[in-house]
């Protein structure tokens, strides 16, 4: 990753701009300007709709904050904003991952946050990707977001789309790893050439003999989901 540069992700971008006409909306890679209004879709979509976050009722931190950070300084997040308005409707976060990358859970101060994390890095060794591949970094699409007024129009896919694309054009690293927590989203995952490599279903998933995620409705497992780029 530490190779690819700004002009390669603004090309990467353009391709993938000039690949993609969708009514209403235009795809954009986002300016640290934008960031504050980022935040703001974040705490629409995912503290309220995204199951994990809906169960344990997370709240918006500094904690939460640093962790969306950590994709956004990646800069190869993309968004979609209305062409009218020019306001975000939607986004699709990524970043690179390495494998040397770690977070202190225990210096977590959010319970919830914690819980958030100790079941990532649960998910994250079962199984190791890094192992599975022989890689030391990919990238991860981090979160899919659709403001909700726009939901349901074919957005989160022209995201997904946008994604494999642009990362396609990049390149490296060669893998995308993902995970889809809702139900809505393993279906966006499903319509592409992205392998399953992990389902953790909420209610098996226990700390302490206790379930973590509870009250996700509808939507009762998380996938976890890989692509190589060709
Ligand atoms: C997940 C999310 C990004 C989907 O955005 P979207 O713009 O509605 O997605 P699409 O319009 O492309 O819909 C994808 C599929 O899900 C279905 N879907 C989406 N929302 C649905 C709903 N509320 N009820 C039933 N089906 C729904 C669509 O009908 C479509 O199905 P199809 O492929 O069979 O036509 C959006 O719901 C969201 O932001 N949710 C909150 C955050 C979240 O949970 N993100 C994903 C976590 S991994």
């Amino acid at each position: 990753m530490d190779d690819i540069t700004e002009q390669d992700i603004f090309k990467a971008f353009k391709k993938t701009q000039g690949e993609l006409s969708f009514p209403g909306g235009k795809l954009e890679l986002p300016t640290e300007e934008r960031f504050p209004e980022i935040f703001d879709v974040i705490k629409k979509c995912f503290l309220t709709d995204e199951p994990l976050e809906k169960s344990l009722q997370l709240e918006w931190s500094s904690e939460v904050e640093e962790i969306w950070m950590s994709a956004l300084r990646s800069k190869l997040s993309l968004i979609i904003v209305d062409e009218n308005t020019k306001k975000i409707i939607g986004m699709r976060a990524i970043r690179v991952t390495k494998k040397s990358d770690h977070t202190d859970v225990s210096l977590i101060k959010d319970e919830s946050v914690k819980k958030l994390l100790e079941f990532f890095e649960y998910t994250s060794e079962h199984p190791n990707v890094f192992e599975k591949y022989g890689i030391t970094e990919h990238f991860e699409f981090f979160g899919l977001a659709v403001l909700p007024e726009y939901r349901q129009r074919g957005m989160g896919t022209v995201l997904m789309q946008a994604g494999v694309s642009f990362l396609g054009h990049l390149k490296r690293p060669s893998y995308i790893k993902g995970s889809a927590s809702s139900n809505f989203s393993k279906k966006i995952y499903d319509k592409f050439d992205f392998e399953a490599i992990g389902d953790y279903v909420f209610e098996d998933y226990k700390v302490d003999g206790k379930v973590v995620f509870d009250n996700t409705g509808e939507h009762k497992s998380m996938k976890l989901y890989v692509m190589f780029l060709q």
